[in-house]
């Protein structure tokens, strides 16, 4: 089975041809960082065009890499949310398009079913599995215990941690993307320094917050001089990094716990997402997952971040489901699983 997977649900076009061997035959992931630079986050405007201008090159490339005709596609996945929805239209009507103009049937992708498969393009890995995905755009925690099948224990109840780390870096003047440059600014940092909020830390439930730990730098930064000294910088990330750690750790030691309590048979915790990416938080999660009883498994960085291969890869898991979808499908900017 070969499906040809398109993203386009935030600031990264791409897209992949997968086998239902596990194999990705080809594939292309087209940044839009420096695109976006310049106002310090991304733009929605500016991300639409750039999927409509970049798309169709990115499809013809891989096809033509992996020496494919569209005739030879079992069937189309195309993210259709949730995401920034100019972006979403663009890869959903380009996935449209093929798949009416080949004769071959659909599939819209929820983009977070995307990141919560991803571990069984990778690895095989069976259900049930815990998962955490830390974004950008996403904080979950999610128990998965089949293709669609999918129980969240925990949520954000403000921002994403990826989101924290970009504003953070902002305010600490460390440039964008924030999350790899404050990352780099800690390691020359001393994490005890200053006195940072646990969020959530404690709670029964298995939640995360990161808009009070956010205000706490805010305030710290105001408190010292300016322009913030490169030691002072790297303090406050520091600092910042180990309180995201520490909160991600006690969120994640509860839902462990609810997970070993509700699925026995469960024996990974999985991680996804940008922020995945971060060398305290893996090593962190690697000791939580081995205290918990459950084996650390991470996606290689490239399919932990946006890209297209985990769009065809839940097509490829849906499409032998027989859960295809009708050509009228309608792109939806919010779609919780
Ligand atoms: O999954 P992703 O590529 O895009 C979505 O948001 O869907 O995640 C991007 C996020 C950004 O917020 C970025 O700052 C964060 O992941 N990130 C990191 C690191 N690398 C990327 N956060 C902390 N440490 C990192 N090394
Ligand atoms: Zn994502």
């Amino acid at each position: 089975m070969l499906v040809l997977g398109i993203e386009t649900s935030c600031d990264e076009t791409a897209a992949a041809l997968v086998t239902d061997s596990q194999t990705v035959l080809a594939e292309r992931v087209l940044s839009q960082l420096d695109d976006h630079r310049p106002y310090g986050g991304v733009v929605p405007e500016i991300a639409a065009r750039a999927h409509l201008h970049h798309v169709d090159r990115l499809i013809a490339e891989t096809m033509a890499e992996a020496g494919c005709a569209f005739s030879d596609l079992d069937a189309i996945a195309a993210t259709g949310g949730p995401g920034l929805i100019g972006g979403v239209i663009v890869g959903v009507m380009t996935g449209k398009a093929i798949a009416l103009a080949a004769g071959k049937p659909f599939l819209a992708i929820n983009h977070l079913e995307g990141h919560a498969l991803t571990a069984r393009l990778t690895s095989g890995l069976d259900f049930p599995y815990l998962l955490l995905l830390v974004s950008g755009g996403h904080c979950q925690l999610l128990a998965v215990e089949g293709v669609g099948r999918y129980c969240r224990l925990g949520t954000t109840i403000d921002d994403a941690a990826g989101e924290a780390f970009d504003k953070v870096a902002k305010m600490a003047g460390l440039g964008y993307p924030g999350g790899p440059a404050l990352e780099r600014a800690a390691a020359g940092g001393d994490p005890t320094r200053f006195a940072l909020p646990r969020p959530m830390k404690g709670r029964p439930d298995c939640n995360f917050s990161f808009s009070g730990l956010k205000n706490a730098v805010r305030l710290l930064i105001e408190s010292l001089p300016k322009p913030l000294s490169a030691q002072d910088a790297a303090d406050v990330s520091a600092g910042f990094q180990a309180a995201v750690a520490e909160a991600i750790a006690d969120r994640v030691t509860r839902a462990a716990a609810q997970f070993r309590a509700r699925w026995p048979e469960g024996r990974h915790l999985v991680v996804s997402g940008g922020v995945a990416a971060n060398t305290l938080l893996r090593q962190t999660l690697a000791r939580i997952g081995e205290e918990s009883g459950l084996a650390l498994l991470a996606p290689p960085l490239r399919l932990c971040t946006d890209n297209a291969a985990m769009i065809a890869w839940a097509g490829i898991e849906r499409f032998r489901l027989g859960l295809i979808d009708d050509l009228d499908f309608a792109p939806r900017p919010r779609w919780p699983l």
